[in-house]
Order: structure tokens, then C-alpha cells, then sequence
């Protein structure tokens, strides 16, 4: 079976209803990124940071997956699909793809402070202060902030170097480690950008800009890999 490995950003969950953090009216317009993503953030002020999350995680509870996560699900039927997520929603899965790497972590997820192996399904939308983990220390939103390391990226890199069809959808390509992936994607492989800007790449062989939304440019991509 081939292999094709999609690298997916905020975009792919815009028409679920979920706002992406660069467009217009973006949530990084309303929120400065150092006073809710970050460990300084935390460390100043965590029951702003528990409600910024709880708040989105709340959001979540309300939104379903679009065509976009049907259509990659679908894809599974004749490839190996293996999902790289710069979101924390967990749309994909309740679409019902098998295969899906979170970099930036998981907002139904808490983790604990003292020990980052320590990682719990949340119940219901709200983590709050005094939510402990068995060692005792508080539990924080299980995402990777702004500074902090990006565990997962040494084997989405891996994962981007085995490809045979490579997609991304719906990001800006603005956050590195993720946004460097794509140079370890060979160059002979074809390669499809979904994103109504499509402006956020640049010299990269193989690349097919399809600039539409992701519910309509990733069902018309699926369908013709399926063919
Ligand atoms: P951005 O908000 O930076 O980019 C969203 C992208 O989605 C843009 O390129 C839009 O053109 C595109 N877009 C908007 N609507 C779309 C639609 N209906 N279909 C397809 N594309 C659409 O979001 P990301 O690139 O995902 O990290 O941002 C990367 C990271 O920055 C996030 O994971 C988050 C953020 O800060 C953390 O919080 C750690």
C-alpha cells in the first residue's frame, strides 16, 4: 500500500467551526499568545490559562468533523494514511482516521506538572485548579506551548521522509518545527497544498497548489487519489 502522509493546521477544523489563529479574526487577534501559550503564562497566571483552554475545549464539545476529516478517513481504503496534526482537536479521529500524530498536543488531554509521562483523558470540558494528577501536582492543558520542545517532531519527520504522496491542508506554515517538515519530504514525491491563501510555501518541487477551502479542494483531492 502506498503511503501518504498529511500534514494538517487550523484550517482543516475552519469550516467545523473552529477558529483558525492567523486569518482575520483569528483566536491570536483576541489572545496574545504570551499571556495564554506559554510556561511563563502558567506560571503567572493559570487560572487565566485553565480558562483559555477550557473555553476552546468547551467549543470543541460543540463542533462535529467536516468533509475534509470524512474525506481523509475515506482515504484509507486503498493507502496507508498517516496524519500529522498541528491541531488540538481531535477531529480526525471522530472521523474515524486510524493513524494521527498530535504535535502540538491534545486538548482533551490534561497532563501532569511534575511528570510529562502522566497524561489523562479530561471529563467533560473543564480542567480546574486543584485537578491533580496521582503525584499530587496540579494538572496542566496537555499542549505544547510557545518555547516549549515539540516531542513528537523527530518521528513526524521520519514519517514526511517515508512518504509517496505527501498533502498539507489548511496552515500557514508560520510555526516551526511543523513548518519545516516538508523539507524532509523527497523530492521526486508529488506533493498537494490545500489552502484558500496558499501562499505559504516556496520553493518546493513537485508542489500542486489547490486553493480552495479544505472541504471542498481536500474531497476533490481524495476523490481522484481514490481513483
Ligand atoms: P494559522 O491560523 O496560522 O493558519 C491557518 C491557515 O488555514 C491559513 O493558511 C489559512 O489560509 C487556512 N485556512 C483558513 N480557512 C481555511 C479553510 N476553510 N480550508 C483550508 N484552509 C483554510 O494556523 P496553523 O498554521 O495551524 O500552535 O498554526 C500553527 C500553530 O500556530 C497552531 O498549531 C498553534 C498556533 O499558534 C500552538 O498553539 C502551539
Amino acid at each position: 500500500m502506498k503511503k501518504v502522509v498529511v500534514l494538517t493546521g487550523a484550517g482543516i477544523s475552519a469550516e467545523s467551526g473552529i477558529k483558525t489563529f492567523r486569518d482575520s479574526g483569528g483566536l491570536w487577534e483576541e489572545h496574545r499568545v504570551e499571556d495564554v501559550a506559554t510556561y511563563d503564562a502558567w506560571e503567572r497566571n493559570q487560572a487565566l490559562v485553565l480558562e483559555f483552554y477550557n473555553q476552546r475545549r468547551k467549543q470543541l464539545y460543540e463542533c462535529s468533523p467536516n468533509a475534509a476529516h470524512y474525506a481523509l478517513a475515506e482515504l484509507e481504503k486503498k493507502y496507508d494514511v498517516q496524519i500529522i496534526t498541528q491541531n488540538v482537536d481531535d477531529l480526525h479521529e471522530q472521523a474515524g482516521s486510524t493513524k494521527v500524530l498530535h504535535l502540538h498536543g491534545e486538548l482533551k488531554k490534561a497532563r501532569s506538572t511534575i511528570d510529562d509521562e502522566l497524561i489523562y483523558d479530561i471529563e467533560g470540558w473543564e480542567l480546574k485548579k486543584g485537578d491533580k494528577c496521582e503525584k499530587g501536582s496540579q494538572l496542566r492543558p496537555h499542549i505544547v506551548w510557545f518555547g516549549e520542545a515539540v516531542p513528537n517532531i523527530v518521528p513526524a519527520a521520519q514519517l514526511s521522509s517515508k512518504a509517496d504522496i505527501y498533502l498539507v491542508i489548511g496552515t500557514s506554515l508560520n510555526v516551526y518545527p511543523a513548518a519545516g517538515l516538508l523539507n524532509y519530504v523527497p523530492n521526486n514525491v508529488p506533493k498537494y497544498l490545500v489552502d484558500p491563501n496558499g501562499s505559504g510555501v516556496s520553493g518546493i518541487s513537485n508542489l500542486t497548489i489547490i486553493k480552495e477551502k479544505a472541504g471542498k479542494g481536500v474531497s476533490q483531492l481524495v476523490k481522484k487519489l481514490l481513483e
